[in-house]
């Protein structure tokens, strides 16, 4: 298969999110009406995988699911949005991840409640079946991360095989959890959340970039998003590549702004786009997001993709 042609798999989350859209923050105690209610698939892997998708990139999803109805609706909604789950185990027995979400259309704010009981995530046992050779480029949302970290060896391993057909990997390091850090030299492309920045004690996305770019190995990219002030790159030349945030004209949802960047940086980047051109890319389909609900809009800007191959 052609290299360009394979698909990209994502490994993490997904889940219910169960979203009231609110025009003011809710007091405690009280009973209110909200706008509107509704079911959305999430989880930031699941969601990256729905923005590659809705950006055209073919792509696959490996992550757990329960059975029953929830379960049901959840993979209907990655079917269609054709997203290949072939590489999704169900576990009857155990309770599906779920958030309930506070969407504020009058800040953008989402305030996110989640519960995740007892679904195991994906161990190295489960990867060491998936047949690496359908994937150009495999991103890990950090989770589970020592089992995650001996998932990126073996593909470092196929790496090496076939030089010909090299894997990209990127992880995303969003949680401020210790075992997390654990991540920082297993990717060639790693994302670090602005919390993950500031638990390290910085004030900025530069900042945070040239204080850990110490602990990526040699050759990789690391890139922090800091939510309206854009997202910063640093790169093996020891630049700093900037782009500031597209503000919508209205902020309505950021719910998975994040897991939207990210996206739109790795079809980028995945096309053989520039670092800038990713930034940029991912700065511009996020921002827009922010400006309505949900993520299916995103079609509309398909033909935004600074970088065609
Ligand atoms: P999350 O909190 O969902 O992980 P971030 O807040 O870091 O994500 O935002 C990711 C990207 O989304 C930012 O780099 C920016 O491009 C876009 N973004 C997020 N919030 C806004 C906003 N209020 N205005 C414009 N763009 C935004
Ligand atoms: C957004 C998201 C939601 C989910 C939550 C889990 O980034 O993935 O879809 O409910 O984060 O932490």
């Amino acid at each position: 298969m052609e290299q360009q042609q394979k698909k990209i798999l994502c490994v993490g989350l997904v889940c219910l999110d169960i979203i009231s859209v609110v025009d003011k923050y809710p007091e405690e105690d009280t009973d209110t009406r909200c706008l509107s209610q509704r079911w959305q698939r999430g989880g930031n892997a699941s969601n990256s995988c729905t923005v590659l998708s809705l950006l055209g990139a073919s792509c696959a999803f490996m992550g757990s699911l329960s059975a029953g109805p929830v379960a049901d609706f959840i993979l209907e909604d990655f079917r269609k949005t054709r997203i290949d789950v072939s590489l999704v185990s169900q576990y009857a027995e155990c309770e599906i991840p779920a958030s309930v979400v506070i969407s504020n259309i009058s800040s953008g704010s989402r305030t996110i409640l989640h519960k995740n009981r007892n679904l195991p995530d994906v161990t190295a046992e489960d990867f060491s079946k998936v047949d690496l050779h359908q994937f150009k480029w495999i991103h890990w949302e950090g989770r589970n991360a020592e089992e995650q970290v001996k998932m990126i060896q073996r593909v470092e391993e196929h790496n090496r095989s076939f030089p010909q057909q090299k894997i990209t990997i990127s992880v995303e390091i969003e949680k401020t959890r210790e075992p997390l850090y654990q991540l920082f030299p297993h990717g060639d492309v790693v994302f670090i959340s602005k919390d993950v920045a500031r638990h390290f004690g910085f004030g900025s996305a530069e900042d945070a970039l040239r204080g850990l770019y110490s602990r990526v190995k040699t050759g990789a990219v690391l890139i922090c998003a800091w939510a309206e002030k854009g997202a910063d790159a640093l790169g093996p030349d020891g630049s700093i590549i900037h782009s500031d945030a597209f503000p919508p004209e209205t902020l309505v949802d950021t719910l998975g702004a994040g897991d939207t960047f990210n996206a739109a940086v790795i079809h980028t980047l995945s096309s053989g786009g520039s670092l800038q051109e990713a930034l940029t890319f991912g700065c511009n389909v996020a921002g827009r997001k922010c400006g309505f609900h949900g993520y299916e809009d995103i079609t509309k800007f398909r033909e935004l993709t600074i970088h065609k191959n």
